[in-house]
């Protein structure tokens, strides 16, 4: 059997090994691994001694631990799931859009954060989503050509396996999964199924998505085939040509000329002139873990380490997971660090963007002095510090951990679910509505309601600032886990939840994963849970000054966990079709 639930008896013994909390040490298989494991197992973790992928969709995991299986490393596997997940979840799987890959090397023992995010076409202009009056104009941001912003995953994916794939395996190789599946068509079920359905208004506003993703009058429904043959082609030209093969030549010329047909500004030169940047990753530490994440332009690491920096200096534990005194500490926490991204967060290659102080301890230690432990401070009495973004989950992320202990954090997107709905005629690729994630003038609220400053004006060439957090944690300067999310402004109180459930909370992975998650943002002022929590708990929430929401589900954080033996995956039960596996 290549994969086996993680049995009590594992469980047990690792524990025994490693004390009351949390566990630690060097299992085979792994070159020294650390773990956080807990001793309840309500819902159990897949357990694989050897490598495992977990993702948003079982076909592109189960391709992830073929290429796993076959001596690929974690970035080619990664590489084939993303590939793979273009076609088998295209709400957010892509190639139209772009993202962010965090590399683990555990031989150079070095993390690296690859940004393929989307930039801004050079003919944008600061005031592109004004409308005549000068407010905002969101229909131009989300729903047009020039809510497009210049693709960046064909490179990405391209060049983390140039750079730091295992050699055993050409791009053709890793792309040759997607092509087929596209070809010969993947049948409807669950998240395609259910997504396709809600996004049919967008999609069926353009003929040529209308020739993809629709029979007759409506959209593909549970059971029936779904062929992408324009998609197989352009995989098969990437196959042939590489990433070049996108980025200039026929495909290109589609693409631009797509976008200018929707009202867009992206030419074939800014396809062309696309680059990836190579950024170094943001660390800070949790209660002895080191926590490595995703920099600016995303804005998810910083201010998952500025939170995980208030908060350590509660003790969470204590309060109990659920709880309402735990819940309403993170949601002051969150409040703040929020607050702090709309004023400080922007492209790090057009502004200075002050991470150091954001993610320092002692800049922590003031604003958690600003938090009354009973009371919930108002959105209006909340500013920016001086350190010297709601249903979003249209993207994606998963993790990959091969045998020797490498690891890919790797989340992107096409913003909202299947981006703004065009396929450009001709090459089945999805276009991205990204260009929202700019803030169109200062102060006003992207679609998910985040504030933004200056610091995020549309720029020609900039990247939009972004929530994505994929993250890794280290225990002794030994993998301990790779998670991440999608779900728009709730990203990052996401992963933070997966981390304190685990950290704080001692739940097992899967428990960690599964549990009710909840969101503050700062603006606007309300407190979103998911369903699940008690009334009681709510109603101590209201009590303390909170107005709750409880709204729809939030993220699917596909994550790993290494554990003595091998590894623990869960992949988020919010969504169907998520699939764990290893071998
Ligand atoms: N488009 C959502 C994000 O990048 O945060």
């Amino acid at each position: 059997m290549p994969r086996r639930p993680l049995l009590l008896a594992t469980l047990l013994s690792a524990l025994l090994a490693a004390g009351p909390a949390l566990a630690q040490g060097a299992p085979p298989g792994m070159p020294g691994t650390s773990a956080i494991q807990s001793e309840d197992a309500r819902l159990l973790p897949v357990f694989a001694p050897h490598g495992m992928v977990a993702s948003q969709e079982a076909k592109a995991t189960r391709i992830g631990v073929d290429v796993l299986k076959r001596g690929g490393n974690a970035v080619d596997a990664a590489v084939a799931v993303g590939f793979a997940l273009a076609v088998t979840l295209p709400r957010a799987g892509n190639l139209g859009g772009g993202g962010f890959m965090m590399v683990h090397l555990a031989a150079r023992n070095e993390t690296v954060a690859l940004d393929y995010r989307e930039t801004a076409p050079a003919a944008a202009t600061t005031t592109m989503f004004l409308g005549p009056d000068g407010t905002p104009d969101p229909r131009a941001s989300t729903a047009t050509g020039k809510a497009v912003g210049v693709p960046g995953t064909v490179r990405g994916l391209a060049e983390a396996l140039e750079r730091y794939g295992s050699g055993r395996f050409s791009l053709a190789e890793l792309v040759a999964p997607a092509e087929r599946l596209s070809r010969e068509g993947i049948v409807v079920d669950d998240d395609l199924a259910d997504s396709l359905p809600r996004a049919a208004g967008r999609l069926g506003a353009w003929p040529s998505s209308r020739a993809v993703f629709f029979n007759g009058d409506r959209p593909f429904g549970w059971g029936e085939r779904l062929v992408q043959a324009d998609l197989a082609a352009t995989l098969r030209a990437i196959q042939a040509g590489g990433p070049d093969a996108f980025y200039r030549g026929p495909v290109a010329a589609r693409l631009a000329g797509a976008v200018r047909a929707a009202g867009g500004v992206m030419t074939e030169g800014d396809l062309a002139d696309y680059r990836t940047v190579l950024r170094r990753p943001v660390r800070g530490t949790y209660r002895g873990y080191d926590v490595v994440a995703m920099p600016p332009p995303s804005s998810g690491g910083v201010h998952l380490i500025e939170i995980l920096n208030i908060l350590e200096g509660f003790d969470l534990g204590a309060s109990g997971a659920g709880s309402a005194a735990a819940i309403h500490l993170m949601a002051e926490a969150m409040k703040q660090a929020y607050a702090d991204r709309a004023t400080f967060l922007g492209d790090p290659d057009r502004i200075t963007v002050p991470v150091a102080g954001l993610t320092a301890k002692p800049y922590a230690a003031r604003l958690r002095a600003l938090i009354d432990p009973e009371r919930a401070r108002p959105a209006d009495a909340v500013k920016a510090g001086d350190p010297l973004p709601f249903e979003s989950d249209q993207t994606t992320h998963f993790s990959v951990v091969d045998r020797d202990g490498n690891a890919v954090s790797n989340t992107y997107t096409l913003n909202f679910s299947y981006g703004l709905g065009l396929v450009a005629e001709g090459t089945g690729v999805l276009l991205n509505n990204e260009m929202d994630d700019f803030s169109a003038k200062p102060g006003a609220q992207n679609a998910y309601g985040l504030v933004g400053s200056e610091a995020n004006a549309v720029a020609p060439g900039a990247r939009p600032l972004s929530s994505m957090t994929p993250t890794f944690l280290f225990r002794d300067g030994r993998l301990a886990l790779v998670t991440g999310s999608p779900g728009g402004s709730r990203i990052i109180s996401t992963v933070l939840q997966v981390i304190t459930g685990l950290i704080d909370f001692r739940l097992n992975l899967a428990e960690a994963v599964a549990a009710p998650r909840i969101h503050h943002q700062w603006r606007p002022d309300a407190l979103l849970v998911e369903t699940g929590l008690s009334p009681d708990t709510l109603a101590l929430l209201r009590a303390r000054g909170h107005r709750v929401v409880v709204g729809s589900a939030s993220g699917s954080a596909n994550s790993i966990l290494v554990v003595p033996g091998g590894l623990a995956g869960a992949a988020d039960p919010r969504q169907r079709g998520t699939l764990a596996d290893g071998q």
